[in-house]
Formats: C-alpha cells, sequence, structure tokens
C-alpha cells in the first residue's frame, strides 16, 4: 500500500521509465498548469495482487500487469498524438483524475461511445495507443506468442489469455452493463471539450468512472457545459477532473466514486 502524496510524487520522478505507463507524466507535462501534476491527493493506493498464480513458473512473464505498482501515469495517446494525462489507479479500477486544455472551439457533440482499452496497461511492453478491443485483444494475442520462452506453460492456462489479461488490468464494458443501468460511465475529461481525434481520445474506460445517471446526464453535464460558459473570453484553460474513492464497487471489480471534484483555471494575462 502506499498513500499518495506530493512526496511521493516527487520521488517517483526520479526512477526510470519503463514503457509509456511511466512512473511519471513527463511526457505529456504540457496538459497540468504550470506542468505540476497535481498535488495534495490523500488517497490510499493497494497494489493490486492476482489472486490465483496456480503455481505458473514465471507469474511476472504469464500473468497481466502482475503486482504492477499503483497507480499508472497514463499520457493518452490516440493515433499517435498526446491529448491528455490520467492518473489511474490499477486496484480500483478507475481514473484517480484526468488533466487536460479545454479547447473553446469545441462544440457540445458527443464522439460515439466508449470503446477503447489500454494494452500499455495489460504489459508495459504493449502498444502505447488506445484501441478498440479487438484490435486491443489482438496485440495481447500477439504479445502472447512471443512470450513462449517465459512462460513455457501458457497453452495450460487458457483463462490467463487476452481476455483475462486485459479484464484483469482495467474496467471493461462488462462491469458497466453488470450494473444494469444503476451507474453510467461519468467521463473525467469530457468529449465536449474537444474536437474531433482529441474528442475521440476521452472516448477510453481509463477515462470514465462509474456515476449515477441522473448526475452524469443532468449535473454534471451541465456543470461541464458552464465550464465552457465560464471561461468564454479566455484561450489558455487548464481542467483537471476527478474522483474521491468510494466504498461501494461494480461487479466487485470497479470502485463507485463517491465525489467527483473538478478544478480549472485561465492562466491569459497571468
Ligand atoms: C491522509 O488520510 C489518512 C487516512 O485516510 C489520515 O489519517 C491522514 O491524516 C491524512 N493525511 C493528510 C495530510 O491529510
Ligand atoms: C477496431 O479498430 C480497427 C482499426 O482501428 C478497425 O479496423 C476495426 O473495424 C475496429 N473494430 C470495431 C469492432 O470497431
Ligand atoms: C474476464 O475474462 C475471463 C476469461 O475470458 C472471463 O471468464 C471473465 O468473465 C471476464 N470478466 C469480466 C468482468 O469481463
Ligand atoms: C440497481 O438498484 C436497485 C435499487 O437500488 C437494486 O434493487 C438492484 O439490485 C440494482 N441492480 C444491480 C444490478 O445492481
Amino acid at each position: 500500500m502506499v498513500t499518495l502524496s506530493l512526496v511521493y510524487l516527487g520521488l517517483l520522478s526520479l526512477w526510470g521509465v519503463r514503457g509509456e505507463v511511466a512512473p511519471n507524466f513527463n511526457n505529456c507535462k504540457e496538459f497540468f498548469f504550470r506542468e505540476k501534476p497535481v498535488s495534495g491527493l490523500n488517497i490510499t493506493l493497494p497494489t493490486p495482487v492476482e489472486p490465483n498464480t496456480q503455481n505458473l513458473p514465471n507469474p511476472e512473464k504469464c500473468l497481466s500487469a502482475y503486482n504492477a505498482a499503483s497507480p499508472a501515469y497514463i499520457c493518452q495517446i490516440y493515433n499517435n498524438q498526446y491529448y491528455f494525462a490520467t492518473l489511474y489507479d490499477r486496484a480500483r479500477r478507475i481514473p484517480l483524475y484526468s488533466a487536460y486544455k479545454m479547447d473553446m472551439k469545441a462544440k457540445p457533440e458527443r464522439m460515439g461511445s466508449i470503446v477503447n482499452y489500454e494494452p500499455q496497461l495489460v504489459h508495459p511492453e504493449l502498444a502505447q495507443n488506445q484501441m478498440n478491443k479487438s484490435r486491443c485483444l489482438r496485440e495481447i494475442q500477439n504479445y502472447n506468442k512471443k512470450e513462449t520462452n517465459s512462460c513455457p506453460e501458457k497453452d495450460k492456462y487458457k483463462k490467463y489469455k487476452q481476455n483475462y489479461k486485459l479484464n484483469w488490468s482495467q474496467a471493461v464494458d462488462e462491469d458497466y452493463s453488470s450494473s444494469q443501468g444503476n451507474y453510467t460511465r461519468g467521463h473525467l475529461n469530457p468529449a465536449g471539450h474537444h474536437q474531433q481525434d482529441a474528442s475521440q481520445a476521452t472516448m477510453t474506460f481509463t477515462n470514465v468512472a462509474p456515476q449515477n445517471p441522473t448526475m452524469n446526464q443532468v449535473h454534471w453535464n451541465q456543470y461541464e457545459q458552464k465550464l465552457k460558459v465560464l471561461n468564454q473570453d479566455c484561450s489558455n484553460v487548464y481542467v483537471v477532473t476527478g474522483v474521491v474513492p468510494g466504498k461501494e464497487w461494480l461487479n466487485y471489480r470497479v470502485n463507485v466514486p463517491s465525489h467527483y471534484w473538478n478544478a480549472f483555471c485561465c492562466t491569459d494575462n497571468n
């Protein structure tokens, strides 16, 4: 267990970088006001430990995200471009916050549904781009094939293959549908504050957390629109939206936040 604090973030930034899920946001600092990641969060972050290693000879290679440190620092990449930053709590399978710059020219349109996953959360050696489920599963499958030497018994453990690896490493569609409408996918970084690919890039499961449907469709939606009105004369708006983890879980896997929070600032004229 670790407690996330300013000191902790500072220490982590001294460590080396492995893959894109780096222990810091160095590759996407520009999405934070003064390039400084959010500090002052006091949230306990358990390390997700896969409960059943089935005596695999090499669990760190055979399993997904085996004992991977939480949180994951995700520089969100869509079509090979950075769009925003997300601090992802691997054990609760929700983002703790997403940080971005608001596009004042964006029209409030919705770009389809939430379809993308992060192969990089399955294993740091996997692709950094967000991708839809079928492509993501193919990435994992190709990786599994390459693993022959390091995970010799992989064929005996079919459930550890691509589906399992994906859904161990992050929340999936089934988690949300299991609530039968009691909870919807609440965006932290909303599609409506962006346009085109930047808007599409928000459609990833690592940028949503369970949210009460009325809060999602009515209150929070109105708040997101109000943010644009409040900042309409501003050309540089930094926004961070986050959650406070709660006591309820979806599908025994995905934490339902007790609160959503938001901070923004306009940096025109200092
Ligand atoms: C952080 O949270 C823990 C328990 O949740 C509390 O005991 C502690 O005082 C908090 N620390 C700060 C700096 O607020
Ligand atoms: C997933 O993405 C690939 C490539 O981006 C695309 O060809 C395919 O049609 C997509 N599949 C679904 C189910 O959307
Ligand atoms: C995860 O994948 C495994 C293996 O395919 C499957 O049995 C399980 O139901 C999946 N869990 C979720 C939440 O989708
Ligand atoms: C949805 O909420 C209702 C009312 O609280 C509850 O009775 C029902 O069991 C919930 N459904 C699921 C799938 O959690």
